[in-house]
């Protein structure tokens, strides 16, 4: 069985332990959360009684379609919303404001200050949150820099880099402050198809290295597949957890073998089934 229901069977750390007693606490930890976004006149519920633990290492996928929350749950992540409801905790503290412990990688190719190279825009977070000396910072940013391929171009302005290059100084950025979790909002979604795997190679083998906690977002399901070793599949807005699975087994040498295939027919279906939620809200 390629994908694995775990709120059917709670075996839903990384890499489960004999009892389930031994399981470790969550690092990120989502428990009944609810988000609004408040206009004059009318409130949007964006995400419904979100459940969710994520483990220390884990590359865990929010899946889901267009509108259905993904981007407002990361941005909650990130203490830049409040739930209305619910509690999201990081290491057992609650989350109540943004912190370098927690850094949003978005989708936009300008995330990336264009007045500064490049890495003048890797170091200048790691003076202004983390507090380090110049000299420091700024040789933080070139080891950085190198792990994401782009020694050639630190002293570049963001402007002279194709896209892919700037979400790799937006990765390198992120990555040199070390947070306790990553977090990326279709990081890739705009980039061409080849540009788009190699990211995701690239990705993978800054996590094997450095064994990172990700919080990825994606509407992709192959990309779901090939970046998580969990993922959570969100219904139509307002978004709601549909199911939990375990993919570690895929990576991107699985891509078109048939346990592979079944999973994204798996997937797809749970992702357009009628919605049985609908007839709660
Ligand atoms: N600033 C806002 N004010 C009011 N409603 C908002 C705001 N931002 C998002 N929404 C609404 O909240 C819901 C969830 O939006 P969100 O951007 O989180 O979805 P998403 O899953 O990230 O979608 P996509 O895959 O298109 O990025 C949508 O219905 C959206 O219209
Ligand atoms: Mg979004």
């Amino acid at each position: 069985m390629p994908l694995v229901i775990e709120r059917d069977a709670p075996a839903a750390a990384p890499q489960p332990p004999a009892s389930p007693r031994a399981l470790p606490d969550p690092l990120l930890r989502i428990a009944g959360v609810s988000l609004e976004y408040r206009t004059p006149g009318r409130v949007v519920r964006a995400a419904h009684r979100i459940d969710l633990d994520v483990y220390e290492a884990d590359r865990f996928v929010l899946l889901g379609p267009s509108g259905c929350g993904k981007s407002t749950l990361l941005k909650a992540i990130a203490g830049f919303i409040a739930p209305v409801e619910g509690e999201i905790t990081l290491a057992g503290v609650p989350v109540r404001k943004p912190g370098p412990d927690r850094i949003v990688v978005f989708q936009e190719f300008d995330q990336l200050p264009p007045w500064k190279t490049v890495v003048e825009n890797v170091a200048f977070p790691l003076r202004a949150a983390r507090g380090l000396g110049r000299r420091e910072a700024l040789e933080r940013a070139r080891v950085t820099i190198e792990k994401v391929g782009l020694s050639a171009f630190a002293g570049s302005y963001p402007h002279q880099l194709s896209g892919g290059m700037k979400q790799r100084v937006a990765i390198a950025r992120a990555l040199a402050m070390q947070p306790k979790v990553l977090l990326m909002d279709e990081p890739f979604a705009a980039l061409d198809a080849l540009t788009r795997r190699k990211m995701q190679e690239e990705l993978l083998a800054l996590w094997d290295e450095a064994r990172l906690t990700l919080v990825f977002v994606t509407h992709s399901i192959e990309e779901a597949l090939v970046v998580g070793n969990r993922m959570a599949v969100l219904s139509p807005h307002p978004g709601r957890v549909r199911g939990e699975y375990n993919c570690h087994e895929f990576d991107l040498s699985s891509i078109g073998s048939r346990a592979f295939q079944a999973a994204v027919q798996r997937l797809h279906q749970r992702l357009f089934e009628p919605a049985p939620e609908a007839a709660l809200r």
